[in-house]
């Protein structure tokens, strides 16, 4: 393990361009549940039928509760050594973007700006009539609330179950990935498209592929290297000095 850290730390060095794409496993160590692990449930509800369009049409006030209590949670987390490691990571020599799926903002609040939160971000809200988009750090925000540009129900700004994701979003993610010569998948279990194509988008390029997670996932026979264990064990050690 420590050979292939010191050869990863050389290619970090080395690099022009990096892109990390992250995963719910990033933010595990901060207590903040994964999707396909234990705790994706809510008082009995399976996550996976809360964040979809059908159930904000069928029951707003209880998709807002829900998207309420995770903001309570979310709010009272600290981002852990694999997301500060990242934002040193970005300070380093060569260009740096994150792409993420995790809509918790710890990112940002580890210290990182290049981020592209491809699902969106739980602290901005959207209106479901005019579009508008803004920030909302209150956690509790209510089961009922409305644009103040129109009146109409406003929702998570997160991207469920279901939904495309944002086409520039989308874009951008495709062509740094595809311009990148080394790239990091942190966290992540690789199922859901798109992302989990951004890696074979950096490999057809040539670049060299890092996976970082403590279980084997779909991705592992197609990467350059695959560094068995904790996020906020192993990032750090990439960017010590
Ligand atoms: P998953 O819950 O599918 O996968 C989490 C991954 O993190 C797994 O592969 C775990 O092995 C790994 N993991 C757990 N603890 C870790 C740690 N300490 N360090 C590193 N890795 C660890 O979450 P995602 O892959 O993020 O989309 O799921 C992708 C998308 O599926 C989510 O963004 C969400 C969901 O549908 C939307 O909500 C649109
Ligand atoms: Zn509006």
């Amino acid at each position: 393990m420590q050979a292939d850290i010191d050869a990863v730390r050389e290619r970090l060095r080395d690099a022009k361009r990096v892109v990390v794409l992250t995963g719910a496993g990033v933010s595990a160590e901060s207590g903040i549940p994964t999707f396909r692990g234990e705790g994706g449930l809510w008082r009995n509800h399976r996550v996976t039928d809360l964040a979809t369009p059908e159930a904000f049409a069928r029951n707003p006030a209880l998709v807002w509760e829900f998207y309420n209590w995770r903001r309570m949670v979310i709010s009272k987390v600290d981002c852990n050594p694999a997301h500060r490691a990242l934002a040193a990571m970005e300070k380093g020599p060569a260009d740096f973007a994150l792409i993420t799926q995790n809509i918790d903002g710890l990112h940002f609040r580890a210290g990182s700006r290049n981020v592209l939160e491809i699902h969106g971000n739980i602290w901005k809200v959207r209106c479901t009539y005019c579009g508008d988009v803004h920030l909302e750090q209150e956690p509790d925000f209510g089961t009922a609330p409305a644009c103040r540009k129109c009146g109409a129900p406003l929702r998570p700004h997160v991207v469920w179950f279901g939904e495309g994701l944002d086409p520039r979003l989308l874009d951008t993610a495709y062509r740094l990935s595809a311009s990148c010569d080394l790239m990091f998948v942190i966290g992540t279990s690789a199922v859901v498209q798109p992302a989990a194509s951004f890696p074979f988008a950096a490999k057809s390029a040539g670049a060299f592929v890092v996976e970082i997670n403590p279980e084997r996932t779909p991705l592992a026979g197609a990467v350059d290297l695959a560094l068995a264990g904790k996020a906020g064990e192993i990032v750090p050690q990439l960017v010590r000095p």
